[in-house]
C-alpha cells in the first residue's frame, strides 16, 4: 500500500472510554493515569494500538464530543503531561495511541463560538454557519436561534449544544450568507483542524480517530468537497508525519478511503452492512437472523456481499476496520450468547483490514439499561466502568464510593471480570487473547492479508483464505454441518471438525483456522 504506515498491517485496536476504563485518584472517573496502569493488560490482551474517546476540555454534554478546547486534556482525566506520559508508556509497549478528533462541531462554551456569536465582525464571524437572521431557519438542518446578540441563526451539527464548524457549502442555495467552501474566509477552519492534530502528533500521538468525518461542507450529498479538505489533511500528514493514522468514522470506505484518503473507516453497525448481518439482525417479530446467532441458520452471503465490494475497491488504497461494537450502540452481548460470540471473535480477528474492540467486549461486558449520563442516552448502558476484579470495590475500577462513580459497575455476581477471565483457559478472554497471538504471528491473516470466500452454504457454512495459505471456516450453527473444504494444518480450533473419506464434518458453532 501506498503512503501506508507500516504499523497498521499488525494493528489490533482497543477502543477506552476513559471515564470508565481505572480510576487512579479514586474521584469515581477513570483517567489517564489509571489507563497507564493497565498498559500492560491491554499488551498482554494482544492489543497494539488504542483509539481513545474525547479526552479534551468540555462541558460533557456529549460525553466529551463537545469540545471546549481542542489543546487541553479535560482536568477529570489529568494534565497534557499526563496525556503525553501516557503516549511514552504507551510507544515503550509497542503500543500507538489514536485520539479522537471531532472536526465538526464544538462544544457552545468553546471560545470561538463565544467570538462567533458577537455582532461585531471579527476574525471567528465566519468560524461557524450563520444566517443573517435571527429569525431565520432554512430547511434541511437544525438551527438555533434567540441565543446569541449576533444577528443570525446558527447551524447544528449534533446536539443542540453543537454548533457546526464552517467549512463552507458546496451547493449553494442562498448567496446571502452560505459560503463556497472554496472561499478564503472558510480556509481558516480546517487549518485550525490541522493545528490541533498538529499540536497532539507532535507531543506523541500517532493519528485520530475522526468523528463524523463526512459531516464538514454542506450541502455535498456526492461528500466531494468535504473529500477535497480530507485528502488535503492526508497531503499535510504524508508530507510531515508519515506514520501517522486517520480513521474515519465515515462507514462509507470506497468514499472515505478511495476520495478523501483516510487510511482506515469505521464499518459501522448501519443497516446492510457486514456487522449488522453478522451480529445484530432480526426479523420482524424480533427473532435474530444474525449469521453467529446458532438457531439463525443463515448463508453469509448478504453478510460479505457488499463488504467483499468494498474490500476490492478498497484494495492498495486503505484498511476497513469492522468493530466489536463502540459506546454508541448496545453492546454484542445483548445480541449474541457467549457461544455465539466467541465465533464472532474468530471472524473479527481474522477479517483484513484493522480490528477494533470496544473495551470490555473482550470479557463479554453487559449492556445495563439505566438513566442517561452526559448526552448517552440508550448508549449509557454500554459505557459502564472496565470490571478488573471481584474483589476490590467497585471491581477494581475506582476507590470511591459507589455514588460517586461516573457509572455503577455491572454488581451482578455472575458480571464477567478480567482477573477471574485470565485465569480460566476456556474464557472468552483466553479465546480473544489465542486469537491475537495468532494474528501477530501469521501475515496472513494481517491487514493486508488478501481475502476471498471458497465456500458458502446456503445452510450457513463459511469459508474464507486469508493471503496465501490460511482458511477460515465456521459452522456458526447449533446443527452438525458438512463443508466441500479440505483441513491443512490447524492453527487453531473451536468446537470440532473431522474428515472422513474425503467429507468434512463440522460439528455445530465451529471455527477452525488452518493452513494449506
Ligand atoms: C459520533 C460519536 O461516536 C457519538 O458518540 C457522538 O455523540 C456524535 N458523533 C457527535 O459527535
Amino acid at each position: 500500500m501506498q503512503n501506508m504506515p507500516k504499523w497498521l498491517n499488525d494493528a489490533i485496536f482497543y477502543q477506552v472510554y476513559p471515564q470508565s476504563f481505572c480510576d487512579s485518584n479514586g474521584d469515581g472517573v477513570g483517567d489517564f493515569n489509571g489507563l497507564i496502569s493497565k498498559l500492560d493488560y491491554i499488551k498482554q490482551t494482544g492489543f497494539n494500538a488504542l483509539w481513545i474517546n474525547p479526552c479534551f476540555v468540555s462541558p460533557f454534554k456529549d460525553a466529551g464530543y463537545d469540545v471546549q478546547d481542542y489543546f487541553k486534556i479535560a482536568p477529570r482525566y489529568g494534565t497534557n503531561e499526563d496525556a503525553y506520559r501516557l503516549f511514552d508508556e504507551a510507544h515503550k509497549r509497542g503500543i500507538h495511541v489514536l485520539l479522537d478528533l471531532v472536526p465538526g462541531h464544538t462544544s457552545d462554551k468553546c471560545r470561538w463560538f463565544k467570538q462567533s456569536a458577537k455582532p461585531e465582525r471579527n476574525r471567528y464571524s465566519d468560524r461557524y454557519i450563520w444566517t443573517n437572521s435571527g429569525w431565520a431557519r432554512p430547511e434541511g438542518y437544525n438551527w438555533v436561534t434567540g441565543n446569541a446578540d449576533r444577528d443570525g441563526t446558527y447551524m447544528l451539527n449534533f446536539f443542540l449544544n453543537q454548533p457546526a464548524l464552517n467549512y463552507g457549502f458546496n451547493n449553494i442555495t442562498d448567496q446571502s450568507w452560505q459560503i463556497s467552501y472554496k472561499d478564503k474566509r472558510v480556509k481558516p477552519t480546517l487549518n485550525a483542524m490541522m493545528r490541533v492534530m498538529r499540536f497532539w502528533l507532535d507531543h506523541g500521538a500517532d493519528g485520530f480517530r475522526v468523528d463524523m468525518a463526512d459531516s464538514l461542507v454542506k450541502n455535498d450529498p456526492e461528500k466531494t468537497a468535504t473529500a477535497s479538505l480530507w485528502r488535503k489533511v492526508r497531503k499535510m500528514l504524508n508530507a510531515h508525519y508519515p506514520e501517522a493514522v486517520l480513521v474515519s468514522e465515515w462507514c462509507n470506505a470506497p468514499v472515505a478511503i478511495n476520495k478523501a484518503g483516510f487510511h482506515c473507516d469505521f464499518l459501522l453497525h448501519h443497516n446492510d452492512k457486514l456487522t449488522d448481518y453478522a451480529f445484530y439482525r432480526h426479523d420482524e417479530t424480533g427473532v435474530s437472523t444474525a449469521y453467529f446467532c446458532k438457531i439463525a441458520h443463515v448463508s453469509a452471503y448478504n453478510m460479505l456481499r457488499r463488504y467483499s465490494e468494498e474490500l476490492q475497491s478498497t484494495k492498495n488504497n486503505g484498511y476497513i476496520c469492522v468493530i466489536s461494537g463502540n459506546h454508541d450502540v448496545i453492546r454484542l452481548s445483548s445480541f449474541l450468547d457467549e457461544s455465539e460470540r466467541k465465533l464472532a471473535f474468530v471472524f473479527l480477528l481474522t477479517l483484513p483490514g484493522a480490528p477494533f474492540i470496544y473495551y470490555g467486549d473482550e470479557i463479554g461486558m453487559r449492556y445495563i439499561p439505566q438513566r442517561s449520563k452526559e448526552g448517552g442516552f440508550h448508549r449509557t448502558g454500554s459505557r459502564t466502568p472496565m470490571q478488573w476484579n471481584r474483589e476490590e470495590p467497585n471491581c477494581g475500577f475506582s476507590t470511591a464510593p459507589a455514588s460517586k462513580l461516573y457509572l455503577d459497575v455491572d454488581r451482578d455476581p455472575d458480571s464477567p471480570c478480567v482477573e477471574q477471565q485470565m485465569k480460566d483457559g476456556a474464557s472468552l478472554w483466553s479465546l480473544v487473547h489465542s486469537l491475537t497471538v495468532l494474528r501477530h504471528a501469521h501475515a496472513d491473516l494481517q491487514a493486508d492479508g488478501e481475502f476471498s470466500v471458497v465456500e458458502c452454504s446456503d445452510g450457513g457454512v463459511l469459508c474464507y483464505r486469508r493471503g496465501e495459505h490460511t482458511f477460515v471456516l465456521f459452522n456458526p450453527t447449533d446443527t452438525e454441518q458438512v463443508s466441500t473444504v479440505c483441513i491443512g494444518k490447524k492453527l487453531f480450533e473451536l468446537g470440532g471438525v473431522a474428515e472422513k473419506n474425503g467429507v468434512t464434518t463440522l460439528a455445530p458453532q465451529t471455527a477452525v483456522i488452518f493452513e494449506k
